[in-house]
């Protein structure tokens, strides 16, 4: 069973807002949506880049490398060039903490 890491808290990432964590190897990015924390993979399943940077519009990330749009709640590719979803993980707020997990390999 993986275990929980912390991000930090969640004051620290404001609506609109983003920050990438390194839970194992795996970069993970946590964005919060008007006060929804949602956290999927920091990686482009187009072609592999990271999605860290792209322009956050409601409940989608746009990669900055050439434009693929994903949903952060599903991980769910929107638009060409990406065709594959991305991994989406779990993440919860405890006590104003804010934690993720990669649950892939539970
Ligand atoms: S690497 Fe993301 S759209 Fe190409």
């Amino acid at each position: 069973m993986s275990t929980w890491t912390r991000v930090g808290n969640d004051s620290d990432i404001a609506p609109g807002g983003w920050r990438v964590v390194d839970v194992d190897g795996v970069a993970m990015l946590v964005v919060n949506v008007e006060g929804s924390f949602h956290c999927i993979e920091d990686v482009c399943t187009h072609d592999g880049g990271g999605l860290a940077g792209g322009t956050l519009c409601g409940f989608e990330v746009e990669c900055p490398r050439h434009g693929a749009r994903f949903d952060v709640r599903t991980g769910q590719a929107l638009c060409a060039p990406a065709y594959q979803p991305t991994a989406v993980f779990p993440i919860k707020i405890e006590d104003g903490q804010i934690w993720v997990r990669d649950d892939r390999w539970d």
